[in-house]
């Protein structure tokens, strides 16, 4: 049997000294085999230091993702290239650049940073102004509207990567564990337990992911497709048709935790 962590928003950096040892001996007691992240494990000036302690205190292979704040104080490119290096590096697996993997038989994992889109509800009416437009190179000094723009750039990024790998990964198993870091739904956006507003969701959505996975469940019928994600550290499930699950992992700032163990 395969026994996996799957870790969400942990922000290590965030952490007391304290927070991490708990942290660490609950990964240790877990006993599992390996551990997916879903980002937002620290910001870019940390992001090895803790990638290091992920790949030191966690047992088996490591997966992983990087959200928004990973990026924070550098540009997209750079950290993606510096994760990318550092899993090679470390024979870890950065999702962006990984092969489809086998995690037990019948069973895939593919994954992609994403990105929140601005789709929905309405990104112009939205009156949140996200941390990431001024601490992340790639929109520092944009004006609202180019801000977008890149956004929806990024999402359909990821949403075409996405394809290719369950188009992939859909010959060799028959589910397939999808693991990004911004909610592919609207209704899959938890906080406190709501639906996010207005003005959140188009900070907490990533659209275009969301409906090229229904495309992709309407092609692959036998198929079951399962979403991990976080980004809005609430937690919650939301199913979008029969062979499409999204489960959003609960987080909060300075208690780093494991979001939940997965079995097959
Ligand atoms: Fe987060
Ligand atoms: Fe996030």
């Amino acid at each position: 049997m395969s026994r996996v962590a799957w870790v969400t928003d942990p922000h290590l950096d965030h952490a007391s000294p304290e927070a991490l040892e708990t942290f660490q001996g609950e990964l240790l007691e877990a006993r599992v085999t390996g551990v997916i992240v879903t980002g937002d494990i620290a910001e870019s000036i940390g992001l090895q230091r803790y990638l290091d302690w992920f790949r030191e205190h966690c047992r088996g292979d490591l997966w992983f993702c990087l959200g928004n704040h990973d990026f924070y104080y550098d540009s997209i490119d750079r950290v993606r290239a510096t994760a990318a290096a550092w899993a090679r590096e470390t024979a870890s697996y950065y999702l962006n650049i990984a092969e489809p993997m086998e995690m037990a038989p019948g069973v895939g994992l593919v994954g992609h940073d994403g990105w929140a889109d601005g789709r929905t509800p309405s990104y112009e009416r939205s009156l949140v102004f996200m941390h990431d437009s001024r601490l992340i190179a790639d929109f520092a000094g944009q004006d609202k509207l180019t801000r977008w723009e890149t956004m929806k750039r990024l999402a359909d990024e990821s949403a075409n990567w996405i394809e290719q790998q369950i188009v992939r990964a859909a010959e060799r198993w028959r589910t397939i564990y999808v693991a990004t870091h911004v909610p592919p739904y609207r209704e899959a956006c938890w906080y406190n337990g709501e639906i996010s507003d207005d003005h959140w969701a188009p900070h907490f959505t990533n659209v275009a992911f969301g409906e090229r996975l229904i495309e992709l469940a309407d092609r692959f019928p036998q198929h079951r497709f399962h979403v991990l994600c976080g980004h809005t550290h609430g937690g919650g499930s939301y199913s979008p048709q029969a062979n499409l699950t999204v489960e959003t992992g609960a987080a909060e700032y300075g208690s780093p935790r494991v979001t939940r163990i997965l079995e097959w």
